[in-house]
């Protein structure tokens, strides 16, 4: 075995690079999207410009947003007989589990299913960009035993994802930060529920498959849930003066601190700070939720100090959807509604120049025997 056959076996393929992208890169120093910095994108771009830079692969124009937007909004309406299937199975099911059932059901309904062509995956990535957010909602309306709410053509994307989940139109500041937090989330290279859709896209699979296996892998607490179980994880701290004993609790039984640490990032992730920075914006119209980012302040500083690990976007965005009021269950569902567009332009990409994703494994079982020996 080799040392980087070692190092691929023993630790989840660290530090290897497993093929290139033009679509993202994710640095210590600077997370790029097709070469914007991140921190200008979610001063300066709406997610919509962020996914159409994504998808289409340039910034648009003033026309072609216009256009994009519309054309996004012509697809938000989902088949009635999906919604009734999403509506039965949703109050007893986890969101993400709704969400891949969702997604399954959409393949049935899409004329281009079996074409990989650029044309028609760029169309199918737009229709589960623009669906997805009416799956989430019609699935909350359900848990909470209320009429579906139907998509409003007036609201741009992230107000409409709000607006369908809770039946309220968010006021500005709301919607702008689950704006950011979209732009934050929608793309980020190879990270495990993206390489797991180049991985199927790369047996020339079609692309709700590769989807439904990226909403899988994202739904796992050491990637995507993790927003989910950091805030979970907040709640039973509970106050700031049981912090010190949780965390001594936690390093006691080597409980993982969910929303900390990540593969790439050693110095923390860029993305972290800006959307504490709309979580605390928050909390100036709903002061009663500062607790929980003084709670995940003192818990952050523990880390850093005594672990010198960071905090992870997953970190303040349990606070951020805590404060916005949205049910825990759907921030990784949430999450979906923005990757889908990394997922998708990785998916375009791969079948562009594919070649089938096969590594090597090292075999460490029993030495050959004989069946009848
Ligand atoms: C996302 O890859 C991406 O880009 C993902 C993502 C994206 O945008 O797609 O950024 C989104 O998934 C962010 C990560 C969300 N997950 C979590 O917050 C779950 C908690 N984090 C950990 O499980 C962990 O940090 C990982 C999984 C994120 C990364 O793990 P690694 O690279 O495999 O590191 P490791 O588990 O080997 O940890 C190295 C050391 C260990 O200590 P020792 O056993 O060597 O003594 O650091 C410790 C770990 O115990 N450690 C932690 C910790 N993270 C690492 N200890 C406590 N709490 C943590 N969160």
């Amino acid at each position: 075995m080799t040392p980087a056959q070692a190092t691929a076996a023993s630790s989840g393929l660290e530090g290897i690079e497993a093929g290139s992208t033009t679509i993202c890169n994710v640095g210590q120093g600077q997370l790029l999207y097709r070469g914007y910095e991140i921190h200008d994108l979610a001063d300066n771009a709406t997610f919509e410009q962020v996914a159409h830079l994504l998808l289409v692969g340039h910034k648009p124009s003033a026309d072609e947003l216009k256009r994009f937007k519309s054309e996004l909004v012509s697809l938000r309406s989902v088949p009635d007989w999906i919604i009734d299937i999403v509506r039965r199975i949703a109050p007893n099911s986890h969101p993400m589990d709704t969400l891949r059932t969702g997604v399954s059901l959409l393949s049935h309904v899409d004329a281009h299913i079996a074409s990989n062509s650029p044309e028609h995956n760029l169309a199918k990535a737009k229709r589960l960009l623009a669906a997805i957010p009416t799956i989430i909602g019609a699935g909350q309306r359900a848990i909470d035993g209320k009429p579906i709410v139907a998509p409003d053509p007036a609201l741009d994307h992230p107000a409409n994802l709000l607006y369908m989940m809770t039946g309220n139109r968010p006021s500005e500041l709301f919607a702008r930060t689950m704006d950011v937090s979209l732009i934050l989330y929608a793309e980020h290279e190879f990270n495990a529920s993206t390489f797991t859709c180049r991985t199927i896209a790369g047996t020339l699979s079609d692309m709700h498959s590769a989807v439904v296996g990226g909403i899988g892998a994202l739904k796992g607490p050491l990637h995507g849930g993790a927003n989910e179980a950091a805030m979970d994880m907040l709640k039973e701290v509970g106050a700031l003066d049981n912090v010190r004993p949780f965390m001594d609790n936690a390093f006691a039984t080597k409980r993982k601190i969910m929303g900390f640490g990540h593969r790439v990032y050693k110095n923390g992730d860029h993305r972290a700070p800006i959307l504490r920075s709309w979580g605390l914006k928050l909390t100036k119209e709903r002061p009663e939720f500062k607790k929980w980012f003084d709670i995940g302040d003192a818990v952050q500083k523990i880390m850093l100090d005594e672990k010198h690990i960071h905090p992870n976007v997953d970190f303040p965005c349990g606070m951020t959807y805590f404060t916005m009021g949205i049910p825990v269950p759907q921030y990784t569902p949430i999450f979906v509604a923005s990757r889908i567009t990394g997922w998708c332009a990785h998916i375009m990409e791969q079948h562009e120049n594919n070649r089938l994703i096969r590594p090597l494994s090292t075999y460490v079982g029993p030495e050959r025997r004989e069946w009848n020996g």
